[in-house]
C-alpha cells in the first residue's frame, strides 16, 4: 500500500487527479461490444474498467427460482483477480455477495419484471481494474446494458458516490480518497430521482449528508446524459438506405412526379436517373445496331442452309435411284427366279412326258413280250423307280438321319 499523501486536496481545493470537489471522472461507454449477450456495455470511469453483459428474458433455471409472477433478477459482481493491487480471492466474497444484492436492488423498481413471469434476467458485472466507486460504475454500465438488451424499464439508473476528504464533501471517491478519506457514500437514483441505492461507510453528519446529496444528484445528471447520448447514438443512428432503392423509388414515381410540379431539391437526382435511364436505353439499343450488322452473315447462313437443303434434295433423288435400282434389280431377280423355276417346272414335265413315255414304252413292251422273262420285267420296274426319284429333284431324301452321319445336319 502506498503511504498516506499530506493532503488529498490541495490548498486551490483541487483534489489529486485535479478535479474540483463537485467534479466526477471521466466516463467512457462503449455499447454492445459481447456478440454473445443480448446486451452489454463496458465501461471506463477515471482508472476503473468494468465489462456487463446481460442475458434473458430467458427460462429460469433452477425452476424451484421461478416466480410465477415476475421475473427474477439475477446481479452477479465480481472482481477479477488481476483487477486490484493485491490479488484478489476468486469466486463470491462477503464484499461481492453484498455488492450484488444492493445493485439488484438498485434496478427491481424500475425493471418490468412482471412483464416476463418464469423467466430470469441476468447481469454479469466483471471488473477489470478497480479504482474505487466500482460498485456505482457497475450500476450505470448495468442500465446500458440492460437497455441495449431491450429489457423494459421505467428509466434508467445512474449512480455515483460522495464522501468526505480532508473534511470536505467530494463527489465520486478516487482510489487514494476512498482509501485515506473519512467517509465513502454510494449512491445510486432512477432518472426521476428515486433513490434506489443507498450506502454509508464512514461518520457523516445530517448537514454533511444534505450536502453531498446535492453533489451526488448533480453528478448523477451528469452521468445519465452520458448514458442517453450513447444510447441515443446507438438506437438513433439513420439506417442506410440501400443505393439502388431511392433510384428505384424515383423511377417508381417518374410518371407522378411528371404529373405534379418537379421539386427543385431533386432535381440533380432526377437528371441522375434521368441519365442512368437515357445510358440504359442506348444500351438496350446497341443490340438492334448489331443485328443489322450482323445481316450478310445471316444471308450467308441462309445460303448455306439452301445448299444444303439442295445437298439433301440431290441426295434423296441418290438414295430413290439406289431404290429404284435395287427394285429393278430385284425384279430381275424375281425374274430370274421365275425362269428358273420355269424352267424347272419344264424340266420336270418334260421329266414327267420322259416318264410317262418310258411307262408307255413298257407297259407296250410289257404287253407285246408278255411273254418275256420276269427278270427283264423286274430290271424294266427299277429303272422306272429310279426315273421316278430323279423326277422329284436333284437332291436325296434321307428317311434315317443315322445314315448321312451328322445328326444336326440332317435335323434342318
Ligand atoms: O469499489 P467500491 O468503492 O464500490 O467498493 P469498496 O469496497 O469501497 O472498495 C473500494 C476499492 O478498494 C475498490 O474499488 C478497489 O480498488 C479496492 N479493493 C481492493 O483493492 N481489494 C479488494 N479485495 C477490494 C477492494
Amino acid at each position: 500500500m502506498n503511504d498516506k499523501p499530506n493532503k488529498l486536496i490541495t490548498d486551490d481545493g483541487l483534489r489529486l487527479d485535479g478535479r474540483r470537489a463537485d467534479e466526477i471522472r471521466p466516463m467512457k461507454i462503449e455499447i454492445g461490444v459481447l456478440s454473445r449477450a443480448d446486451g452489454s456495455c463496458y465501461l471506463e470511469w477515471g482508472r476503473n474498467k468494468i465489462l456487463v453483459g446481460v442475458f434473458g428474458p430467458r427460462e429460469a433455471h433452477p425452476r424451484r427460482l421461478q416466480r410465477a409472477d415476475a421475473a427474477v433478477i439475477r446481479y452477479r459482481y465480481n472482481m477479477a483477480s488481476f483487477s486490484v493491487e493485491d490479488r484478489a480471492r476468486p469466486g463470491p466474497s462477503r464484499r461481492s455477495i453484498e455488492i450484488s444484492k444492493v445493485s439488484r436492488e438498485a434496478f427491481e423498481p424500475v425493471i418490468m419484471a412482471e412483464l416476463y413471469p418464469k423467466t430470469a434476467i441476468d447481469i454479469f458485472v466483471e471488473i477489470l481494474q478497480a479504482d474505487a466507486g466500482t460498485r456505482t460504475a457497475a450500476i450505470n454500465a448495468s442500465s446500458i446494458a440492460l437497455a441495449d438488451a431491450g429489457i423494459p424499464m421505467k428509466g434508467l439508473v445512474t449512480s455515483c458516490a460522495f464522501g468526505k476528504v480532508d473534511g470536505q464533501i467530494v463527489l465520486d471517491l478516487n482510489k487514494e480518497e476512498d482509501n485515506y478519506g473519512e467517509a465513502d457514500f454510494p449512491v445510486a437514483m432512477t432518472q426521476d430521482g428515486e433513490i434506489t441505492l443507498l450506502q454509508m461507510d464512514g461518520h457523516l453528519t445530517p448537514e454533511e449528508i444534505k450536502k453531498g446529496f446535492e453533489l451526488v444528484k448533480k453528478g448523477c445528471k451528469e452521468i445519465l446524459e452520458i448514458q442517453q447520448t450513447v444510447l441515443r447514438k446507438k438506437f438513433e443512428t439513420p439506417v442506410e438506405e440501400p443505393e439502388a432503392e431511392p433510384e428505384a423509388k424515383i423511377v417508381d414515381t417518374e410518371s407522378e412526379a411528371a404529373e405534379t410540379e418537379p421539386s427543385l431539391e431533386y432535381a440533380p437526382e432526377a437528371a441522375a436517373v434521368e441519365e442512368t435511364i437515357e445510358e440504359a436505353e442506348e444500351l438496350e439499343a446497341e443490340p438492334s445496331e448489331e443485328v443489322t450488322e450482323t445481316v450478310p452473315e445471316a444471308e450467308e447462313l441462309e445460303e448455306i442452309v439452301k445448299e444444303a437443303e439442295v445437298e439433301v434434295v440431290d441426295g434423296e433423288a441418290i438414295e430413290e435411284a439406289i431404290e429404284a435400282e435395287t427394285e429393278e434389280e430385284a425384279i430381275e431377280a424375281e425374274t430370274e427366279e421365275e425362269a428358273i423355276e420355269a424352267e424347272t417346272e419344264e424340266e420336270a414335265i418334260e421329266a414327267e412326258t420322259e416318264e410317262e413315255a418310258i411307262e408307255a414304252e413298257t407297259e407296250e413292251e410289257a404287253i407285246e413280250a408278255e411273254t418275256e422273262e420276269e427278270a427283264i420285267e423286274a430290271e424294266t420296274e427299277e429303272e422306272a423307280i429310279e426315273a421316278e426319284d430323279e423326277s422329284k429333284g436333284p437332291w436325296k431324301v434321307v428317311k434315317d438321319p443315322s445314315e448321312s452321319g451328322s445328326r444336326g445336319e440332317n435335323d434342318e
